[in-house]
């Protein structure tokens, strides 16, 4: 990871903000790299990674690392954080009061990432950007909100727990593959500048 990932981790590591860090192992930060310019975010640290303070390292992470394969990439080309960077007691949901204290974090992350792409998994992931929407609705149809570019998918334990649901995670990471090579010479674009990448609409999706 670079420096600036290395301090941000640091910083995660020690926050105190919500009550979720009580009971922990240890916070999971996020991992990965910036080279592919796709960030994805989960939902919550489970036991495994809780254990290895690393993101999606047990059955889920399997399922995202096979779809990653799949489109030429690995964990180490990407970045992947979750909503909430301490285990919630149980595996229970997270609360509106974590994920709020915990959103400083992504900020960070979209700063210093500055990612093509925003892969939400999951509907804790999706609510960041689309308070409201259905996954099922709109999975795989990317949109701009606020600047960022937001590709929404199911999230691998959705899979896992319905498998008719692989079919879609897959026929997703497809579409973000073909998105990622058509935007391949577009600048990158938290805040979108001069020259917006043609990519991601506004309110329109790139393949509809
Ligand atoms: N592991 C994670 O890190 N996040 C999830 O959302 C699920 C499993």
């Amino acid at each position: 990871m670079s420096d600036a990932l290395t301090a941000l981790a640091a910083e995660i590591n020690a926050c105190t903000a919500c009550p979720l860090h009580r009971g922990t192992t240890q916070a999971v930060p996020g991992e990965g790299s910036a080279e592919s310019g796709i960030l994805f975010l989960g939902e919550a640290p489970g036991a495994n990674e809780d254990l290895q303070g690393r993101p999606f390292v047990g059955a889920s992470g399997n399922l995202l690392d096979e779809m990653l394969r799949e489109i030429g990439l690995d964990r180490t080309k990407v970045f992947i954080t979750n909503v909430v960077r301490h285990r919630p007691p149980a595996n229970r949901d997270p609360l509106p009061d974590e994920i709020a204290a915990c959103d400083v974090w992504f900020r960070r992350h979209l700063e210093a990432l500055q990612p093509k792409v925003v892969v939400t998994l999951g509907r804790y992931a999706l609510g960041k950007f689309f308070p409201g929407e259905s996954i099922s609705r709109i999975h795989g149809k990317p949109r701009r909100v606020n600047g960022v570019p937001v590709f929404p998918m199911y999230h691998p334990a959705a899979a896992l727990r319905q498998p008719s649901l692989r079919a879609d995670i897959r026929a997703d990471f497809q579409s973000l593959a073909r998105m990622l090579a058509s935007a391949e010479a577009a600048p990158r674009a938290v805040a979108p500048a001069a020259g917006e990448p043609r990519h991601v609409a506004e309110q329109g999706t790139l393949f509809g």
